[in-house]
């Protein structure tokens, strides 16, 4: 694997593919031993999780629902404060088992905003699984259910993770240089 360049940075190679898919593997397993017999709703949030997704949902053999919602960001009017908003979701959740997939876990700040919005909602259940976890920038104190890899605080992109809008195609993940042009 060679140094990429996204946009306009370098960025060096960090998870192998077959890496990635170990962990995402072990993770389905673990989910499909917690929810044999319990038909859960998944909660793809995208854009970046959708990969994850994928993979992940391909070794879930039990029946489930699936579905996919958005976090949307609108500018209030009165303060400088964003108003994260979840678009999406069609579905009801009273007394589902809904599982959220996510691509990462940074600071903790967009899931536990999603959570409130999602729990309002009486569903039986919410547990999350992310792929990646960045546990040293983590400043919440909500459980993760299921971690595929857990990561230091280095700014990655591909398997679905973007820098401004690029690399989410990438097979593998990398991790930014310190390099700049
Ligand atoms: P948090 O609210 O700080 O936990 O950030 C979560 C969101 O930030 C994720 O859903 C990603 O969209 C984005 N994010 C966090 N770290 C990275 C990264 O290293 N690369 C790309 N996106 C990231
Ligand atoms: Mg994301």
């Amino acid at each position: 694997m060679e140094t990429i360049r996204v946009k306009d940075r370098d960025f060096a190679p960090f998870i192998d593919s077959p890496v990635i898919q170990e962990a995402v593997e072990r993770v389905a397993a673990e989910i499909e031993r917690d929810y044999k017999d319990k038909c859960p709703l998944f909660l793809v949030l995208l854009n970046g999780a959708f990969i994850f997704a994928a993979d992940l949902l391909r070794c879930f053999r039990h029946p489930c629902n699936i579905s996919f919602i958005k976090v949307a960001s609108y500018s209030g009017t009165s303060s400088t404060q964003d108003v994260k908003v979840l678009i999406g979701l069609n579905e009801d959740l009273k007394g589902r088992h809904v599982v959220i997939l996510e691509d990462i876990i940074d600071t903790g700040i967009t899931m536990e905003n999603i959570l409130g919005q999602l729990a309002a909602q009486n569903p039986a259940e919410i547990r999350i699984a992310t792929l990646l976890f960045k546990k040293d920038a983590f400043l919440k104190d909500f459980p993760i259910d299921y971690i595929g890899i857990q990561i230091p605080t280095d700014f990655i992109v591909g398997y679905g993770l973007d820098y401004d809008g690029f690399g989410r195609n990438q097979p593998h993940i990398y991790k930014i240089t310190a390099s700049k042009l």
